[in-house]
């Protein structure tokens, strides 16, 4: 609905995906709607959530809730962070520079994907005074990943996150051969070698991610950056552990939104195990089906310092650019602080496991 200036937000995530489906092009919607193999884990991912039961408490004091908290170290309105995803100039001619504009609105941090189709200098230049995070991969080329580490820390990004998925290339079943081929107008500043700059085969490019890495090469994000390091791609309490071990700030849990191997467990199912294994040694985050605000609500309860969003955000990019990006972010939000106060908790650090039935 739109009264022709300023968008009316549709009241659920479900109804913005239905529209962000007809506004993107088929292409990019086969892209960013599938997963791997027959997409379980990608269904699992949402239906895990809302098996984790809410015992809400009553009769607290709710005159002044807020969703406000700290991600390391840097505030931001709510612990709704955007999770580094792929080409987002797919859905929204401005692309990251839409997203970098979101974030600013919404007071968050935005993770520009190592496959942004956009750099991550030109990305710090739309938004210079917020904080942003450069996801990447270890490269089998591994001077090119050093050099995006260089230029993350260079361009002012406050942490690297490492992703830690990418031991094989997935197969993805929406797309003809499993691969992808995206408009050849695209360029990829960020992931492309620099001796095949105008490349557009993202897949094949993937096939560039280092299987051969391991805990001990960590360390190498940071000495690179100069910055915290948060691994992304965990999905175990023991891993976890040799992450925070082997230096790690963070740890994000994520099944790559079901894209990668189809069977894994949901996020939500492994978040209380990770978060027992780090004890407080590093934050965790979580992304993966988070729809709603009662979502974040028990991610945080279950040890998330923070989610990540990634599908919904480019729903947003795609239906109205920035501004669909900033709705979903500010709905989740609103979603949330209205969780909260009807769980009787006023403050994010008080969203704590015993208002899930089952998780103490
Ligand atoms: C990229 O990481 C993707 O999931 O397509």
């Amino acid at each position: 609905v739109t009264d022709g200036t300023s968008r009316v937000f549709p009241p659920t995530l479900a109804e913005l995906e239905a529209e962000a489906e007809v506004a993107a092009s088929p292409a990019a919607w086969d892209y960013l709607a599938h997963g791997s193999g027959d997409e379980s884990t990608m269904r699992e991912n949402v239906v895990a959530w809302t098996r984790w039961k809410l015992r809400p408490q009553v009769l607290r004091d709710m005159g002044d809730v807020r969703t406000s908290t700290t991600v390391l170290g840097i505030d931001v309105d709510a612990p709704i962070l955007i999770a580094p995803t792929a080409m987002h100039r797919f859905v929204c001619d401005d692309g990251e520079l839409a997203t970098a504009r979101a974030a600013v609105r919404a007071n968050t941090i935005y993770i520009v994907s190592m496959a942004a189709t956009t750099s991550l200098e030109a990305v710090a230049a739309e938004a210079p005074d917020s904080a942003r995070w450069a996801q990447m991969y270890m490269l089998r080329d591994r001077g090119r990943t050093r050099a995006l580490a260089e230029r993350a820390g260079a361009a002012g990004y406050r942490a690297v996150v490492a992703s830690v998925d990418g031991a094989a290339v997935p197969r993805r079943s929406r797309l003809a051969g499993g691969a992808l081929v995206p408009p050849d107008t695209f360029r990829f500043p960020n992931l492309a070698s620099p001796d095949d700059p105008h490349n557009t085969n993202l897949m094949a490019m993937v096939s560039d991610f280092d299987p051969t890495v391991t805990f001990d090469d960590l360390a190498l994000f940071e000495e690179w950056s100069g910055l915290p390091v948060v691994v992304k791609g965990v999905m175990r309490g023991d891993d976890a552990a040799r992450c925070v071990d082997a230096g790690a700030a963070a740890i994000a849990i994520s099944n790559h939104g079901g894209r990668t191997l189809d069977g894994v467990a949901a996020t939500a199912d492994v978040l209380p195990e990770i978060a027992d294994a780090v004890a407080g040694r590093a934050e965790v985050y979580v992304d993966g089906g988070i729809r709603n605000g009662v979502d974040v609500l028990r991610a945080v309860a279950l040890g998330a310092q923070a989610v990540l969003i990634g599908r919904p955000v480019l729903w947003g990019l795609a239906v109205d650019g920035a501004d669909g990006a900033v709705a979903v972010l500010h709905h989740l939000a609103e979603e949330l602080g209205r969780a909260m106060a009807l769980c009787g908790r006023d403050r994010v650090d008080l969203l704590t496991r015993d208002l899930l039935l089952g998780a103490t």
